[in-house]
């Protein structure tokens, strides 16, 4: 199932009119007329519905265009799909397709019916119905009043109709509803003028149609243009979807408050007076981050236009300057995270603040306990997703640490895990071994495990590679904390961290929360025997001649790029540094090399040329 393009004015739609004559000869002559079928453009779910010798076998969402998700037994439920095919005329194979979505009635009152069962509330009708579609369970979705309206075809076993409409009528007349009010439209040129008034006409009935549109659908009639006319990527030439520009409204910021999300990034978001926006309540809407706060002169009191496109979160569009009270202030954006009091962090040069508390914080726990379980961090097999959760809600784990004291309190706080339902004698002794097993962990891994900021697999790899142990890295990061301190410049000199990444490092060493957790893992340096055993980096491929030494490149390299040098030098083993120091084992130096050739000479390390150096790891010709 394919995608459609987008139009934004009559401009745009006089592109595709003219693309459309372009591509076919015959209509070059701008006299020739291209009927336009108009449709209103539902904002429901597409979903594809198979039929066989007139019974409906298959229904699928459209899921990525080529893969969906199978809802057959779900849209048996819909009172409006047919499970037979009225009348005889059909293809033995036909594919109806078209939109499932929920009237604003009944969205209502299915959210009136959720609040008082103290179930989640729904956005906005598309989602209502896309929630209601893909239930696991059929009855839940025959509760909900679902529509179907039937908007085109895929695949049809024999060639029904010789125009769009006359397809869709006959679909009609199969039992589906039609997609009113239509209308087809004889243009000529690229003159959109018959399609604006179309436009203009829905545009103005929108509000007392009673179901989310969210613009027109313009498709060629004839068929067998629309064959020719074919697909751009992956979007028809013969048809195009002209957006309503986005519904907008007054109200008033009665607060601002941050969000964590589960990644620790702090999202602003504006706390309104509620109001209703194209049919939707809204009481809320995104800030985005600082700067958009202070672009756009956000503050607490204002009166603000907002916005709200198809299934967009809303957005303020605009302060109403003139109505502005007259003891507001600017809003101060807050230093410490709302929801665990860590600090914030700001990359250099992004608008986003994180949180830096993500092993304590409320909001980021559940998140990262399981990246600290996952494959490449401890590597916990058994304890996936799901179990973290299970066990977060019961209480039993919170922390990283309480991971490895699992079996230490099971059957203490709560039943014993093998009678957990699911759980069994042997599941629960295999997850306790593994958590056992995953006491040892190299540091590279462990550092990972972390989820710092910043601080992916490669990068976790390159500090172990050069701090080698914990206690040095921890306790040379813990004096890197002080500006002018040695430590500082070593870790800023490290190849490949970066300014932004070792000061993500730095503030999520200086949190006392995170020193806990280390701690609590780890032992405070050596006091009580630790729940984890992390061992030092071991050097790979110690039988290379360069692994465990110091390498800086400089000046240009005939054979190999730069890049990828320093990649076939850390593969071999060795440290690539930036700057020659009286730990540098090997300078290489290419022509131009200047300073770093100098410093080398003096430090008495040894200078290779590119063939020596490619001699000394093997690879000379
Ligand atoms: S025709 C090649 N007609 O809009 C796709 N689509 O933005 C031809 N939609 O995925 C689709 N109302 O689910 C068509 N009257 C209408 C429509 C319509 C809503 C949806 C459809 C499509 C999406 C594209």
């Amino acid at each position: 199932m394919l995608s459609l393009g987008n139009a934004f004015a009559a401009e745009d739609v006089s592109d595709w009119l003219e693309g459309i004559r372009n591509f076919l000869r015959e209509l070059q002559d701008p006299a020739a007329l291209i009927e336009v079928r108009c449709e209103p453009k539902i904002d429901g779910l597409s979903c594809a519905l198979r039929y066989e010798a007139g019974a409906l076998v298959q229904a699928a969402t459209r899921g990525n265009g080529e893969v969906g998700e199978e809802v057959t037994a779900n849209v048996r439920t819909i009172q409006n799909v047919p499970r037979r095919l009225q009348g005889r005329d059909w293809p033995a194979v036909l594919e109806v397709r078209g939109e499932v979505f929920m009237t604003d009635a009944d969205f209502l009152a299915l959210n009136a019916q959720q609040a008082a069962g103290g179930a989640k509330l729904f956005a906005n009708p598309r989602n209502a119905a896309a929630g209601s579609l893909r239930q696991l369970n059929p009855a839940v979705t025959a509760a909900r009043p679902l529509r179907f309206v039937a908007h085109g075809w895929g695949e049809a076993s024999a060639p029904f109709a010789r125009t769009q409409s006359e397809a869709l009528e006959r679909i009609h007349r199969w039992g589906f509803a039609p997609n009113d009010p239509a209308r087809v439209v004889a243009v000529a040129g690229a003159d959109p003028a018959g399609l604006c008034a179309y436009y203009e006409q829905i545009q103005q009935q929108r509000s007392g149609l009673g179901f989310s549109i969210d613009g027109i659908v313009l498709k060629v009639e004839r068929l067998d243009w629309q064959g020719r006319l074919g697909f751009v990527s992956r979007s028809p030439r013969w048809a195009v979807a002209w957006k309503f520009p986005p519904e907008s409204a007054v109200t008033v910021v009665e607060e601002i408050r941050c969000q964590v999300g589960r990644t620790g990034k702090i999202t602003p978001v504006a706390h309104l007076k509620p109001i209703t926006v194209g049919g939707v309540l809204v009481r809320r809407a995104t800030l985005h981050n600082a700067d958009e706060i202070a672009r756009k002169e956000i503050r607490v009191g204002d009166t603000v236009i907002i916005q709200r496109a198809g299934d967009v979160i809303p957005q303020v569009v605009e302060v109403l300057m003139a109505q502005r009270p007259a003891d507001s202030a600017p809003y101060r954006f807050p230093l410490r995270c709302p929801a665990c009091g860590s600090r914030l962090v700001r990359e250099a040069g992004q608008a986003d603040l994180f949180c830096t508390g993500g092993l304590v914080c409320p909001a980021q726990v559940v998140e990262r306990l399981k990246h600290f379980v996952s494959r490449d961090a401890f590597d916990i097999e058994g304890l996936g997703a799901k179990h973290i959760e299970a066990f977060y809600r019961r209480g039993l784990i919170a922390t990283p640490a309480d991971i490895f004291t699992l079996e230490a309190r099971d059957g203490q706080a709560a039943a014993p895990l093998r009678e957990w339902e699911g759980w069994g004698e042997t599941s629960a002794r295999n997850l306790f071994e593994a958590i056992r097993r995953a006491r040892r962990i190299p540091l590279d891994r462990f550092i990972y495990a972390l989820g710092i900021h910043q601080v992916g697999q490669a990068t976790a790899r390159l500090l172990a590679r050069h701090y080698l142990s914990l206690s040095r890295w921890r306790g040379s990061l813990a004096a890197a904390q002080a500006e002018r301190a040695p430590e500082r410049a070593e870790l800023l000199a490290i190849n490949g961290i970066g300014a932004g990444m070792a000061h993500d490092l730095l503030e999520f060493m200086a949190e006392p929360h995170n020193q806990g957790v280390l701690d609590a893992l780890t032992g405070p340096r050596g006091e009580a025997p630790p729940l984890v055993a992390v061992a030092d980096f071991e050097r790979p491929a110690a039988a290379s001649p360069i692994a465990g030494k110091t390498v800086v490149f400089t000046g240009r390299l005939e054979n190999l790029s730069r890049s990828e040098a320093k990649a076939q030098a850390e593969a071999l083993g060795a440290n690539v540094a930036g700057a020659v120091s009286a730990k540098t084992d090997y300078v290489v130096a290419g022509p131009g090399a200047g300073a770093k050739g100098r410093k080398a000479g003096a430090l008495g390390v040894p200078v290779l040329t590119e063939a020596q150096w490619l001699e000394l790891i093997g690879r000379g010709s």
